[in-house]
């Protein structure tokens, strides 16, 4: 099955962006046929590691099956000697600690970020209302009014951000991994969701999930396989994480009514 990620190879720096905890960077690229892409790389010298790496592919492959927009992954080789083409010095010694494979997303061009406080209406607020279910299913926690990591363009909502995915799956927890489909943890373990960017202006609304549950229901084994086999060699001493979010993936698809119960049931 053909891998559905490309791989590029960084050859100039732009800038750092202004947004975001990681300083991720926008990087000029070149891919496999020689052409120059623009990428926003999330490196790993910093704040990241090879799990929320992982987590950032798994998640950006995922969205789309389930109708969620986001932007196209990339893993990004970051050459040995690349930091010497960088002045700054805190940017530099971040670059070199993240020699190799890592993660990013092709440069998605114009957009807005998400103004927070905006209801979401028409058919942005079905888009919204999908993006809140997504984040209860992955239990990202860090789509906030503080940092909506939510982009829209032309009456489209998009996503990005998502290395704080699936974080309870690398944590040891008493009694396993919380699951929004079980009743017993649905009372604890997502108080996250009332600081989600679209809990207010969702909350008391009526909108459409059912396009998403019935994608998540109809998620094939092919499109989780394909899942793993675009984690990369590199990435290989991490393996049992990736297949940890897979199977969690793979469980939730025969929850998805229950998932999507419990996501109305928070906005109602
Ligand atoms: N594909 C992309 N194209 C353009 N801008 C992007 C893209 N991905 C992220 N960004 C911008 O970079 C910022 C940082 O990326 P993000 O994934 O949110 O990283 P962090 O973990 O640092 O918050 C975002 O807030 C957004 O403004
Ligand atoms: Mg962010």
């Amino acid at each position: 099955m053909p891998a559905r990620i490309q791989r590029v190879t960084a050859t100039s720096f732009f800038r750092r962006m202004k947004t975001g905890r990681n300083g991720a960077l926008m990087l000029g690229c070149d891919d496999a046929d020689g052409r120059i892409i623009e990428v926003v790389a999330k490196l790993r010298g910093r704040e990241m590691n090879m799990k929320m790496q992982i987590a950032e592919l798994i998640t950006a492959l995922f969205a789309p099956d389930v109708g969620i927009v986001s932007a196209t992954p990339v893993l990004v080789e970051i050459p040995a000697e690349f930091h010497t083409i960088i002045g700054d010095r805190s940017i530099s010694q971040t670059v070199t600690a993240s020699s190799g494979l890592n993660f990013g997303t092709v440069n998605l061009g114009e957009f807005t970020t998400w103004v927070v406080g905006q209801a979401p209406s028409g058919v942005q607020r079905d888009q919204a209302a999908a993006i809140f279910a997504f984040d209860v299913l992955i239990q990202n926690a860090d789509r906030r009014a503080s940092n909506p990591n939510v982009w829209a363009r032309a009456g489209q909502l998009g996503v990005f951000d998502h290395d704080q995915a699936f974080t309870f799956l690398a944590l040891p927890i008493i009694g396993g991994a919380p699951k929004p489909w079980i009743p017993a943890d649905q009372v604890q373990g997502f108080a996250f969701l009332k600081e989600h960017v679209f809990y207010s202006g969702l909350k008391g609304k009526i909108f459409d999930l059912e396009p998403f549950e019935m994608a998540l229901a109809a998620l094939t084994d092919t499109q989780l396989e394909s899942y793993l086999q675009a984690v990369p060699p590199e990435w290989r001493q991490e393996k049992g994480y990736s297949k940890q979010i897979v199977e969690y993936l793979a469980e939730s698809r025969s929850e998805a009514k229950r998932l999507v119960s419990f996501a109305k049931h928070v906005l109602r």
